[in-house]
């Protein structure tokens, strides 16, 4: 039996209360969901500023009614003082996701993603830490090891940063750093590496690639590849990103006050994901056959990007149960459903 599997099964018998900030998202409410779905008492802050109503509703439907009565929503913002100490009080765990994703929306309005990712994490890690919760897990990046050159990336080695976002990510672990050595406060960090998934937005300037890609192709349009096509990430579907979270929360203080690549261990550029996309897209009746159009490399992009998750794997039990093409056939329907 894995820690996770150990893990579901323990935890509807001792239901916890969970804070997820940024549950509207799309990180947010696949966690959320799976909490319901355990039992737990769940309480969720979301401006809205990204994330939308409709994603809390369709958790809604997902679950029973007496699971989503576990569940208080609180319209707020994470860097309003009053809005995160209300959402903490009681709480055990907190799961902070909140934050202005997208490399591209930093360079063009760092001010707006510096507030946001920073002073919004520092009022709610500062929450937290008054709260006195049991563990505060937070959404790091991979955005953080810049152009540091080796793969796979170590939590240990990171370079220099290529965007005003892969700053705030950065500043984030050396805030949660400090505060474990100044108050005893006791975080993780995950690093994740392109998740997606389910409700992740696939519109607006500053959508993800894979929602981006999916819903081009599902409503015919052109498929824009940057560059040539050879940069690489390490996918990573959201079933992984949730279990790291509930892994993190629950993780014993041996395994705190650390940070954690959360991805699979695997390389697939863009023109590869681009075929993956075509082969779901057809094996779900929705044959897609443009050619991609390449255009110019993306300004703070990181050119290739590969975890190395054997620190997550000793220290927390982390198992990825999916990689990229299996991701994908679970994502497929639910975009083919939502934006066909
Ligand atoms: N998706 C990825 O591949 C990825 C990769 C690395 C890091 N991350 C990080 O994971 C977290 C979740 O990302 P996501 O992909 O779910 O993005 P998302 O945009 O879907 O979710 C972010 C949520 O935070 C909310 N939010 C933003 N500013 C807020 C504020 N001031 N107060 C309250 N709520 C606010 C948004 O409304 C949204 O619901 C973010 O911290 C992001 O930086 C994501």
């Amino acid at each position: 039996m894995t820690t996770y599997s150990q893990l579901l099964k323990s935890l509807p018998n001792s239901p916890k209360k969970w804070l997820i900030t940024g549950v509207a998202g799309f990180i947010g409410s696949n966690l959320l969901e799976h909490l319901l779905k355990l039992d737990q008492y769940v309480v969720g802050l979301d401006n809205f500023a990204t994330g939308h109503q409709y994603n809390l509703d369709e958790v809604k439907k997902l679950v029973s009614d007496e699971q989503w009565a576990r569940f208080t929503f609180v319209e707020g913002d994470i860097c309003n003082e009053s809005d995160c100490h209300k959402v903490c009080a009681g709480v055990d765990y907190v799961l902070h996701q909140a934050a202005l994703g997208s490399v591209p929306r930093s360079i063009n309005d760092p001010i707006t993603t510096n507030a946001t990712n920073i002073s919004g994490f520092l009022t709610m890690l500062t929450a937290a830490r008054d709260a006195e919760v049991t563990s505060f897990t937070y959404a790091a990046s991979s955005s953080t090891y810049g152009d540091h050159p080796a793969l796979p990336k170590v939590e240990d080695n990171i370079g220099n940063p290529l965007s005003p976002y892969a700053v705030t990510k950065y500043v984030n672990e050396l805030y949660a750093d400090v505060f474990a050595r100044a108050y005893d406060f006791k975080t993780i960090g995950l690093r994740y590496f392109n998740v997606f998934g389910k409700r992740q937005d696939p519109n607006g300037a500053y959508a993800a690639v894979i929602p981006k890609w999916t819903a081009a192709m599902i409503q015919g349009g052109s498929v824009l590849i940057n560059g040539d096509g050879e940069t690489s990430r390490d996918f990573c579907f959201i079933e992984n990103a949730v279990q790291a979270n509930l892994l993190a929360a629950t993780a014993a203080d041996s395994a705190k006050n650390e940070v954690y690549n959360v991805a699979v261990g695997d390389r697939t550029t863009l023109n590869s994901l681009y075929g993956a996309l075509q082969s779901a897209l057809a094996e779900n009746n929705k044959p897609y056959t443009n050619a991609p159009v390449y255009r110019e490399f993306r300004t703070g992009d990181v050119r290739h990007s590969q975890a190395d998750i054997g620190k997550a794997a000793d220290k927390l039990g982390y198992q990825p149960e999916y990689r990229i093409i299996e991701g994908i056939a679970k994502a497929m329907p639910w975009y083919i459903e939502n934006v066909g």
